[in-house]
């Protein structure tokens, strides 16, 4: 009997198991399994036969699967309509899974328990079933960012306790359900806060029975949409309301006057719609924020003197509707006014910004106006002001005469915490807690911002710290937060990168990634209240096991063993290719166009690419337009004589920033062809790098890292948020002074920059320089008016006067120009200020017997106050021998190097602490092609995960 037991005793204890298990439990074991077979990438359920039993993003009541949760898993494949069978489910959460493909199951309309629904992010397609009527007790629903169609089912009128409803960014169309009678429609949500519609297909009118008084709706969101007909009046009647986006419909009539009613509303855009009339008197709306009229076809209208009574008022952007008259000066006065946007409209007489502007104010864009005169009674508005295409901007070129070099953007992006950085493997990356860990990676969408400053780093440092607090209040196993790369998109949500950091390990487990992807996904977490509605879209989180990081490894041993062996078929293939090319080349060549050097090039015949390219890619223009967003106005950065620059993204996620060169300065083929190889040849970690360029369809690009912390004239002037101290300032120099020494001294041929001047050094994210726009400056023409005299504006200051006199470049101009860098990054000036020329200044006020050779009076207040300026004496030294007047008593940039890593030794950094893992770029191209680390197929960008816009000039 005993030896019985022995062998039964397992056996019966794994059939206890299932016995006590109540009956209705098992369907909950049925459904997932079933679930499982369907999806690729669920957690590894099978190991014990009790969902109840610690399984992996399932939570239990009583015994039963209450909450199935499995955000950002990588899950794959179509959601079971066996899912039916978790009949207690109260919460389903499958948010951030791009491969969950195919229709919703009706079947979802049985789980009548669930209280949640948060499908955001994945590719359901088809129609939202008419079953989810049947879920009466959901008080979130959202299935926003799928590719559901079809319309709304009117049954969704019938979620009495619905609080969230979120449908954004499908392509759902029809008219928006209302009730009759018989069916249904959203005017029955009388307990919803939020309509998230936008970015569908829906037509027809607004109806005027969607809204009523029993509303309690706050947040009203329908833009992109193809709406018509008028605004109803009805909306005056829904109280509540604090953010109303109608923008980007096809919406006409007049506004209804019982607007000004909504006494609550923060945010309203009414742009880019057809709506006429008189322009809406908002005098009642005390709270509003950030009002957005723009692009509509109202009657002609005088500036309206109830604009400036709006205290709240942060933005007003009124372009393009047909307002006249002068703009009163106490709209500035304002004390939250950021932003005034009133472009092409039929402003006229004078601009007066008055004593008392708001001293938040950023931008004053008036561009295309009848402006007369200008009077700043107040000195020292230095933001940003737009008055071209005015009339008194005739024959003028003050800044405000030009045309905005940037946009409105932020180059915020979370520092190191007081730690040095460090390099990561793989494809792991550095916590601001100076750690390497697989951070959980997403973007952040505000949808209605109530503010348009975006330079102000407050806001994000807010933001940040809102989510730490969170996360640590809800004990989630995070360890810090970076942002980084906000941006106001083209419809105007400000976006966010953000990273989570796991706590104590190097990653997450699958139940850190569920918990922290439906905080965001349900709405659990709550920006602060200036950032108004958000969603949030996550990347895929992989790597949960061992398995994942072994895969990434093994993939990338697979390549190089594939490529060993590839290679020898490859020359096979490659020995009878060059027969047969052999022959066609000769046909090829004399019917190629001339004008055209790459034409008879494929970029795509991997075998047959040309190699003088080292590392650059060939971009058709399509690519890059879809980069681009059709080279939208939005992705435009920067302007320059050359044309322009435009922010861009691969389909990686990363940025890159084009240059798109416009007709007048484009050069020949052969030319640009010349260009593009010598810069794909540059490979230096304290250079920007040339990605790759476009030559196709008459237009010639070229596509570079993005870097994007902005220029050090960003930096140096507080724009960024950023202070700079006397040691970070010391990297600064002996970065962009290793990049110009290897263009001098490395590169072959060697390259004179001609160019070098604060706003042409970038900062990377860890705030090292990398030297831009090398190689650029071509010998000016005659007939390139435009190009000589903006490219002189902008290098005054910097040219060596003995180039100027002589006009014989050579790389001392460089020197000269380095020299006057180095004197701004000691004083913060511009090279020429109120009319003193720098280098005189130093000149004049250097006394070499006095501390600080008697400098600091002149020295940027924000080093001088510095305990320690240790090597400032040998610095400003330097500076002044690469400003002598004759080439030849200049020291050569080799030199330079070496003289700032002394300084550095005597400061005590050491000047190669954070190029050591990237010292093989430090490479000699005069070594011919062979064994260049980059090529077309394995070419990475060498910055990281690229943060946010800059100044691309
Ligand atoms: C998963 O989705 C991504 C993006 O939508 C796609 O590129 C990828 O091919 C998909 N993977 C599979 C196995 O379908
Ligand atoms: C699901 O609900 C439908 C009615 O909506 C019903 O006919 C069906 O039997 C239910 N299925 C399950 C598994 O409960
Ligand atoms: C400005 O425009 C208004 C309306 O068109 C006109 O009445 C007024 O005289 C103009 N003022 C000036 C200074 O031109
Ligand atoms: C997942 O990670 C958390 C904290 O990081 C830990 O407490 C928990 O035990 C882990 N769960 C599993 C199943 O490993
Ligand atoms: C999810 O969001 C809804 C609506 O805000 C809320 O009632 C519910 O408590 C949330 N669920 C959890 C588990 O936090």
């Amino acid at each position: 009997m005993g030896g019985r037991t022995g062998t039964l005793l397992p056996l019966l204890l794994l059939f206890m198991q299932y016995l006590v298990i109540p009956l209705t439990a098992n369907d909950d074991f049925n459904g997932l399994l079933s679930l499982q077979d369907e999806l690729k990438n669920t957690p590894n359920w099978k190991a014990s036969a009790d969902p109840c039993d610690n399984w992996e993003g399932i939570r239990c009541t009583n015994s039963r699967v209450t909450s199935l949760i499995l955000t950002s898993m990588n899950l794959m494949g179509k959601l079971s309509s066996e899912i039916s069978q978790l009949s207690e489910l109260q919460t389903l959460d499958l948010s951030y899974n791009k491969n969950i493909t195919g229709q919703l199951p009706s079947s979802i309309g049985n789980l009548t328990n669930l209280i949640n629904l948060n499908l955001i992010g994945c590719s359901f397609s088809g129609s939202i079933p008419d079953t989810i009527g049947n879920l009466q007790q959901l008080i979130t629903l959202s299935l926003n960012n799928n590719s559901f169609s079809g319309r709304i089912p009117t049954s969704i009128g019938r979620l009495s306790n619905l609080y969230w409803l979120d449908l954004a960014e499908n392509q759902l169309d029809g008219p928006l359900p209302v009730s009759d009678g018989n069916t249904p429609g959203l005017d029955m949500l009388v307990k919803a806060k939020h309509f998230h519609l936008e970015k569908n297909k829906f037509s027809g009118k607004i109806p005027s029975e969607l809204f009523s008084s029993n509303m309690v709706l706050i947040h009203l969101l329908l833009s992109s949409n193809f709406l018509t007909g008028n605004i109803p009046e009805t909306l005056g009647s829904v109280t509540h309301l604090e953010v109303i986006r109608f923008d980007r419909n096809s919406l006409s009539g007049p506004v209804p006057s019982n607007l000004n009613d909504l006494v609550n509303v923060n945010e309203l855009y009414l742009s880019n719609n057809m709506l006429t009339g008189p322009i809406p008197d908002l005098t009642g709306m005390n709270n509003l924020h950030y009002v957005d009229m723009s692009n509509n076809s109202f009657d002609e209208f005088d500036f309206p003197p109830w604009i400036s009574s709006l205290e709240s008022l942060t933005t007003l952007m009124m372009e393009n509707t047909h307002c006249q008259g002068e703009v009163p000066v106490n709209l500035f006065s304002l004390t939250n006014l950021q932003t005034v946007v009133l472009r092409n409209n039929r402003l006229n007489g004078t601009l007066d910004i008055g004593t008392t502007y708001s001293n938040q104010l950023q931008l004053i864009d008036l561009q295309n106006n009848s402006i007369e005169s200008f009077t700043t009674r107040a000195k020292g508005y230095d933001k940003k002001l737009i008055l071209v295409e005015n009339p008194l901007c005739e024959n003028k070129v003050e800044s405000y005469c030009m045309v905005p070099q940037s946009k409105n953007t932020s180059t915020f992006s979370t520092l190191p915490n007081n730690c040095e950085p460090v390099n990561c493997n793989l494809d792991q990356d550095s916590s601001p807690n100076c750690k390497c860990a697989y951070p959980y990676k997403g973007t952040l969408f505000f949808r209605a911002p109530s503010f348009s400053d975006l330079g102000n780093p407050s806001y994000y440092i807010d933001i940040q710290g809102s989510l730490m607090k969170f996360a640590q209040s809800h004990k989630l196993p995070v360890d810090s937060v970076s942002i980084s790369n906000l941006f106001k998109d083209s419809s105007e949500n400000l976006e966010m990168s953000i990273q989570v950091f796991p706590s104590g390990q190097d990653r997450f487990n699958r139940t850190g990634i569920s918990n922290i992807g439906f905080v965001l996904s349900n709405q659990t977490f709550k920006p602060p209240d200036k950032f108004g509605p958000f969603y949030f879209k996550a990347m895929p989180y992989g790597p949960f096991s061992e398995e994942y990081i072994e895969s990434k490894k093994q993939s990338s041993i697979g390549v190089i063993i594939g490529a060993a062996i590839g290679g020898t078929v490859l020359l096979l293939l490659l020995l009878l290719a060059g027969f047969y090319a052999f022959h066609q080349k000769r046909r090829a060549e004399r019917a190629s166009d001339q004008l055209h050097p790459f034409a008879r090039w494929d970029p795509n015949n991997g075998s047959g690419g040309v190699p003088q390219l080292k590392g650059a890619r060939c971009f058709s223009f399509e690519e890059l337009k879809k980069y681009t967003n059709k080279f939208s106005e939005e992705n435009s950065i920067g302007s320059g004589g050359y044309g322009k620059v435009y922010l861009g993204t691969l389909p990686t996620g990363q940025l890159i920033a084009i240059k798109r060169a416009q007709k007048e300065s484009m050069q020949g083929g052969l030319e640009f062809k010349t260009e593009i190889e010598l810069l794909s040849r540059v490979h230096h970690k304290n250079l920007v790098s040339l990605v790759g360029f476009c030559f196709d369809q008459g237009e010639q690009m070229l596509v570079y890292e993005y870097v994007p912390n902005g220029s050090l004239k960003d930096n140096l002037s507080g724009k960024s948020g950023f202070r700079l101290d006397w040691m970070r300032r010391l990297k600064i120099a002996l970065g962009a002074a290793r990049g110009l020494a290897y263009l001098h001294e490395l590169a072959n041929p060697p390259i004179i920059h001609r160019d070098i001047k604060s706003t042409n050094i970038l900062l990377d994210e860890h705030l090292n320089a990398k030297v831009s726009d090398f190689g650029l400056s071509k010998p000016m023409g005659e007939g390139e008016k435009g190009h000589v005299s903006t490219q002189v504006k902008g290098t005054m200051g910097y040219m060596d006067p003995e180039y100027y006199m002589t006009q014989q470049l050579t790389e001392k101009s460089d020197v000269y120009s380095f020299g006057v860098v180095m004197l701004e990054l000691i004083t913060a000036r511009m090279p020429i200020e109120r009319g003193k020329y720098i280098v005189r200044v130093v000149q004049t006020a250097i006394d070499r017997t006095k501390d600080l050779y008697n400098l600091q009076e002149i020295l940027d207040p924000t080093i001088s106050l510095q305990t320690s300026l240790k090597g400032l004496e040998k610095f400003v030294d330097l500076a002044m021998r690469c400003v002598e007047e004759l080439g030849g008593n200049r020291p050569a940039m080799g030199d330079v190097v070496k003289e700032i890593e002394n300084v550095m030794h005597m400061v005590g950094l050491n000047p190669n602490a954070e190029s050591a893992s990237t010292s093989a770029s430090y490479e000699d191209v005069s070594k011919g092609n062979s064994g260049h680390p980059y090529n077309n197929e394995d070419f990475k960008y060498s910055g990281s995960f690229p943060t946010s816009k800059t100044d691309h000039q």
